[in-house]
């Protein structure tokens, strides 16, 4: 069996460290290299979280620095959702034999896209920040790419402002280069992401499941789900498993080609994805592929199988 060469761009909080476990799992995929990014938690705490599930994992995938600060607003981190550093204040010891890769993430990425050209999958689960530094360094890396397949944005409402995802909202300027760079962009948005989550019960079913995988994912999410109770859900959303799930069950997931222009000025609307779905005036341009519907009980099934696999 070929496998699937992937890239991941994380700001490694919780939901993005199930992803990279999902990746992880998942024999199709080839999982190449992962470039850190400020969102969730600061650069230094998503780069330390990373090899710590390289220690967790018992991997050795390479991991690279990228920026410490979105292009050009102030960086806002999530510690209510995700703890002081960003695992939801679980600590993972970075492995002995942790090797402190000096090379930067946009050229590590680009690198790495040279050597498969048009087939490395770009899974990018934070804000834009290192893809958008890599494209503006490397003009052609956008063709050089298969796919960039992102968890960001919404075709309806936000979550950290009532117009703006998390994702978008930290860099807003990161997101309209990417946006508008002519990748095959496929976009995971609030809209398919809020449709399935980890309940407190699938939790401790991942608990109880014996191995070390389970009980971090368990333990990683206590923080989480304590956070979205205030809003009467009893169950966490994992966003950032949605595009590594589309790599290996595309079948899982709908959704429809569209224009998407990013709000990068408005004050209330600041980092909107502002789609053209819903509106009779469409913009003369698809640029993206936004996901609208996934099969919830399959993805969650699919998810928790995968964890636990993980011993
Ligand atoms: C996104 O923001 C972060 O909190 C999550 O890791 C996910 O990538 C959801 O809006
Ligand atoms: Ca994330």
């Amino acid at each position: 069996m070929k496998k699937i060469p992937v890239w991941m761009d994380c700001d490694t909080g919780t939901d993005d460290a199930v992803a990279i476990m999902l990746a992880h799992s998942l024999a199709e995929l080839d999982l190449l290299g992962i470039s850190t990014v400020c969102g969730n938690t600061t650069q230094d705490h998503a780069f330390h979280n990373t090899h710590g599930l390289n220690g967790l994992m018992g991997t050795a995938y390479p991991v690279y620095r990228g920026a410490e600060k979105p292009l050009l607003k102030e960086l806002l981190i999530s510690t209510a959702f995700h703890g002081e550093n960003g695992l939801g204040n679980v600590e993972l010891p970075i492995p002995e034999n942790a090797v402190f890769l000096q090379e930067k993430a946009w050229d590590a990425l680009y690198a790495c896209a040279s050597r498969f050209p048009q087939e490395l999958r770009l899974v990018a689960t934070g804000p834009l920040t290192n893809v958008a530094t890599a494209f503006l360094k490397y003009p052609d890396l956008p063709q050089l790419l298969h796919s960039l397949c992102i968890m960001g944005g919404s075709a309806g409402a936000g979550n950290i402002t009532p117009a703006a995802e998390f994702n978008i909202f930290v860099d807003p300027q990161a997101a309209e280069i990417v946006f508008h760079s002519g990748v095959k962009l496929v976009m995971f948005g609030l809209d398919v992401t809020l449709q399935e989550m980890l309940t407190a019960t699938d939790l401790e079913e991942l608990r109880l499941s014996g191995g070390k995988a389970g009980s971090f994912t368990h333990a990683c999410l206590q923080c989480a789900l304590q956070s979205v109770k205030r809003y009467g859900l009893n169950g966490v959303s994992m966003h950032d498993s949605c595009p590594v799930m589309h790599l290996v069950h595309p079948e899982l997931f709908e959704g429809e080609e569209a224009g998407v222009v990013v709000e990068t000025r408005g004050s209330v609307t600041n980092g909107k994805t502002v789609t053209d779905l819903y509106s009779d005036k469409q913009f003369p341009f698809k640029n993206a592929l936004v996901m609208l519907k996934v099969d919830a009980d399959a993805f969650i099934r699919i998810l928790k199988k995968q964890i636990v696999s993980l011993g």
